[in-house]
């Protein structure tokens, strides 16, 4: 196991109602405030109108600022930096999904200097300071109510980049698990294999004498094996949503990778496809996985092998480890079917002309190799792009 360090400082107010507790753990931080949200889901649900009853009776004041896109935009980022600056906001308060909660995590950012926001996405330079950020998570799925990072998507050259700050960890976040019955089945089945993506990213490492964490990232992989099926079937189950929200938190809080190094090939390269195709995240993860495991596979067999039996339950057979890897692999695949998604490029409605331009901005024009368990270069990351094909 390597050296780490492990602090995560987000407040989860977890279960039924806990959202009315918004006002009070606003008003720690400040009394005026963005209050962040996306496309709508919020108003029809009526979470909006419990939202703000809260803050009003605790005193709070807001600026609105709503129209978050999945894969969210730098020219909104933009406009929430602006009213912050104009009316000295104290507080972003997120509405919604990852896409609202990564939006309001670059608006804390660019509130704070002078300069441009993209920048950082750039890796131009690193935050000092962000404003605070509290979140209200109605879909169980990227993680950002937990974690460092923040992905944002300039329309200008269509490049989606991610920022990993400890200065943007929610100070709050709240987990309602009713707040997810009005998901569509898509964005169940999206979030549920984002969560996997969390886990296995983690899971696929070269660091040795990482066990403890391995049987936490192989719990949490079969309690999404267990709990979607049940959410699929009864959109009102909120035993099963407890169980996928915490796990779904837990999988990218940065505790599941302490002292190892995860992988992340997928979603960099995942990031490529929803930039310039404005795919779904998670649906796009259940097309690049399946393909990068089979490129990588023979890397580390054994480690494959443990995976396909401890998660899938694949029968060992010491003669022939790599038919059990790939059974493992087939079981991942059928699980995302089941669940409703495809697993290649054509299910996205993406086509392969664009392979190549994908592979350069994944590498950095082949300077900087993707992922960490095997190093892709572009090439290998084309032949990946292609086995999704
Ligand atoms: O915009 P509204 O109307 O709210 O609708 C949203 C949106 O259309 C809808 N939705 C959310 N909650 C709902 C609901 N509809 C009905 N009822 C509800 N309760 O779902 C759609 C998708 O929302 P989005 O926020 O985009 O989903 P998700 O949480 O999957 O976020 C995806 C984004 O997170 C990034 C992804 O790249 C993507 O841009 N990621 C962020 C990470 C991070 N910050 O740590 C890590 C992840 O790996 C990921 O890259
Ligand atoms: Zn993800």
């Amino acid at each position: 196991m390597e050296n780490f360090e492990f602090c995560n400082p987000t407040r989860i107010l977890f279960g039924r109602g806990a959202e009315e507790k918004v006002g009070q753990a606003v008003a720690v931080y400040s009394k005026h405030i963005l209050l962040h949200f996306g496309g709508g889901s919020i108003k029809v649900s009526g979470l909006y109108d419990r939202v703000t009853a809260s803050l009003t009776k605790a005193g709070v004041t807001w600026v609105e600022l709503g129209g978050v896109q999945p894969n969210p935009r730098l020219s909104l980022v933009q406009e929430g930096v602006r009213l912050c600056k104009q009316h000295q906001l104290g507080l972003i308060l997120a509405v919604g999904g990852g896409s609202v909660i990564d939006s309001a995590k670059a608006i804390a950012m660019g509130a704070m200097i002078d300069g441009d926001v993209w920048d950082f996405y750039l890796g131009k330079g690193a935050p000092v300071a962000a404003l605070p950020v509290g979140t209200v998570l109605t879909i169980p799925a990227a993680g950002s109510e937990a974690s460092t990072g923040t992905v944002i998507t300039n329309e200008i050259g269509w490049l989606k980049r991610a920022v990993n700050s400890e200065l943007i960890y929610p100070r709050f976040s709240i987990l309602n698990p009713e707040l997810a019955f009005s998901l569509p089945k898509f964005q169940v089945a999206s979030g549920i294999a984002d969560i996997m993506a969390h886990l296995m990213e983690r899971y696929f490492t070269n660091v040795k004498h990482v066990s403890f964490i391995d049987r936490l990232l192989e719990a949490t992989m079969k309690t999404l094996i267990t709990q979607a099926p049940l959410v699929l079937g009864n959109p009102q189950d909120y035993d099963a949503w407890s169980e996928l929200m915490w796990a779904g938190t837990i999988a990218h809080n940065n505790l599941l990778n302490t002292g190892r190094v995860g992988d992340w090939a997928s979603h960099q390269i995942e990031h490529e496809i929803s930039g310039i195709y404005d795919v779904t995240h998670g649906a796009g993860l259940a097309v690049v996985f399946p393909a990068w495991m089979k490129y990588v596979l023979k890397h580390d067999l054994n480690r494959f092998v443990q995976w396909s039996v401890r998660v899938w339950n694949v029968e060992m057979d010491v003669y022939n480890p790599e038919a059990v890897a790939l059974a493992g692999i087939a079981s991942l695949e059928a699980f995302f079917h089941y669940i409703g998604l495809g697993t290649k490029l054509a299910d996205l409605d993406v086509p392969s002309d664009r392979i190549d331009e994908m592979a350069d901005k994944c590498t950095e024009g082949n300077t900087q190799p993707a992922g960490n368990f095997v190093l892709l270069d572009r090439n290998a990351v084309k032949k990946i792009l292609q086995l999704a094909g």
